[in-house]
C-alpha cells in the first residue's frame, strides 16, 4: 500500500479529504495509483448508473460574447472569429433532428449575447418544452441575475451549466478581465441551485497559472456546492487569445480529476468532454474509464460548427449529428459501456 492508495481508500470511505491530502495525490500520483483510483471510480459509478452513458445534444446557438475571458476563442476581442446566431427556427430544427436520433436532452450553449434577451430565451425554452415534452432543456449562457434565472426556470429549463472555472479567487482574477469576478460566478451557482436547476459547475485542467493547490480547492468547492454535474476538460490554447503560446492541460491530470471527483461526489453526472477527445484520440474513452458517464455530441448545424471554436483543433467540427452519434456509440461500447437515450437525470445517491 502506498501513501497515495491509502488516501484513495480514505476518500472512498469518507468522500472527502483535506486540501493537503488532495494536493498530495495531485502532486505524487503514479500511473499505478491512477489505475487503483479509476477502478474504484468505475465501481462507484456503476453501482449508481450501471453501464449507462447518457448523451446530451449540444446546440451552440451563438458565438457572440460580451465577455473577454483570456482563454476563450470566442471572446469579444477575438477579431477573427466569424460571428453567427441561430434563429429560433434553426434551434428548433436542431432539436427536431436530435429527437429523431434519440436525444432527450438539449443543451443550449452560447457566449453571453445580449441579442438573446430574457424574453427570447424564455420563448425558445417554452417552445422546445412544448414541442418535446419528454426532453430536458439545459441552458449554458453564462452569468445572469437571479431574476433572469428564475424566468428561465419558470419557462421550463431543467438544468444549467456554468463552470466556476477555478475556485481560487486570485487565480480567477488572473485569467479573467477585471469586470468579471469570482464572487459573482459563485453567486450565480448558488442561485441556480436554490432555484431548483440541476446545476453543473466545472473547470479547466492546466489553465494558465493553475497550481495543484488550486485543483485541490476546486474539489473542495465542488464538495461544498454539491452540484449535479461537473464539466472538466483540459485547457487548450486558441491562437487568437493572449494564451496562444501556453501549453494544453495534460490528459493524465484531467483523468485524475475525473476519478477524484467521482469518489468525492459518487452520483454526479460527469461528461467525457470534447476537449478531452481533442488532446488525445481516445481521450473520451479514457474519460469514461476514469469515472465519466456522459457524452455531449454536437447537434449544431454543420455550417456553424467550425465557428464555435473555443480552442484550436477542436474535433467533430465537420460531422453530421447522426455521424457523431454513431461514432460515439461505437466509442462507448468499445470500453464496455452503453450509450442510452433517456433524459439521464441526476440520481440522488
Ligand atoms: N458563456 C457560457 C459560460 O460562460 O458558461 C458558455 C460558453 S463557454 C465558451 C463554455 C466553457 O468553455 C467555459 O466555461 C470554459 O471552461 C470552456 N473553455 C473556454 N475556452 C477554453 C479553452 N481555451 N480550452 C478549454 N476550454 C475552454
Ligand atoms: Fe464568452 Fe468565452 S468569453 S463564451
Amino acid at each position: 500500500m502506498s501513501r497515495i492508495t491509502e488516501l484513495i481508500d480514505k476518500l472512498e470511505k469518507d468522500r472527502i479529504l483535506t486540501k493537503d491530502e488532495y494536493t498530495e495525490i495531485i502532486r505524487g500520483h503514479t500511473p499505478e495509483d491512477d489505475e487503483y483510483l479509476f477502478e474504484k471510480a468505475r465501481a462507484v459509478r456503476e453501482k449508481i448508473y450501471g453501464k449507462a452513458v447518457y448523451m446530451r445534444g449540444l446546440i451552440e446557438f451563438t458565438n457572440y460574447c460580451k465577455n473577454d475571458c483570456y482563454y476563450c476563442g470566442i471572446r469579444r476581442s477575438a477579431k477573427n472569429a466569424e460571428r453567427y446566431r441561430l434563429t429560433e427556427e434553426q434551434i428548433l430544427q436542431c432539436c427536431e433532428k436530435g429527437h429523431e436520433l434519440g436525444f432527450r436532452t438539449f443543451v443550449l450553449q452560447g457566449g453571453e449575447d445580449g441579442w438573446y434577451t430574457d424574453e427570447r430565451i424564455v420563448d425558445i425554452v417554452s417552445r422546445i418544452k412544448e414541442r418535446f415534452p419528454d426532453c430536458a432543456v439545459t441552458l449554458s449562457i453564462g452569468e445572469k441575475s437571479r431574476e433572469s434565472y428564475e424566468k428561465y426556470r419558470k419557462a421550463g429549463a431543467d438544468r444549467y451549466l456554468l463552470r466556476h472555472e477555478t475556485a481560487n479567487n486570485d487565480h480567477y482574477r488572473k485569467i479573467h478581465p477585471p469586470e468579471l469576478s469570482p464572487e459573482n460566478r459563485k453567486r450565480c451557482l448558488a442561485d441556480l441551485k436554490e432555484l431548483g436547476f440541476q446545476t453543473g459547475c466545472g473547470f479547466m485542467v492546466g489553465s494558465p497559472h493553475q497550481t495543484p493547490e488550486h485543483l485541490a480547492e476546486d474539489i473542495l468547492y465542488i464538495s461544498e456546492l454539491q452540484p449535479h454535474m461537473v464539466g472538466i476538460g483540459p485547457f487548450i490554447p486558441h491562437h487568437d487569445t493572449p494564451y496562444a503560446e501556453e501549453k494544453s492541460g495534460a490528459l493524465e491530470m484531467t483523468l485524475l480529476m475525473l476519478g477524484l471527483i467521482r469518489l468525492t461526489l459518487p452520483d454526479v453526472l460527469l461528461p467525457a468532454t470534447t476537449a478531452l477527445g481533442t488532446i488525445d484520440p481516445k481521450g473520451r474513452e479514457k474519460g469514461l474509464l476514469a469515472g465519466a458517464n456522459v457524452v455531449m455530441p454536437n447537434l449544431s448545424p454543420r455550417d456553424v460548427r467550425n465557428k464555435y471554436l473555443l480552442y484550436d483543433n477542436k474535433i467533430c467540427t465537420g460531422d453530421e449529428a447522426a455521424e457523431c452519434v454513431a461514432c460515439l456509440g461505437r466509442r462507448v461500447s468499445s470500453v464496455g459501456y452503453q450509450l442510452v437515450t433517456d433524459r439521464g437525470d441526476h440520481k440522488a445517491n
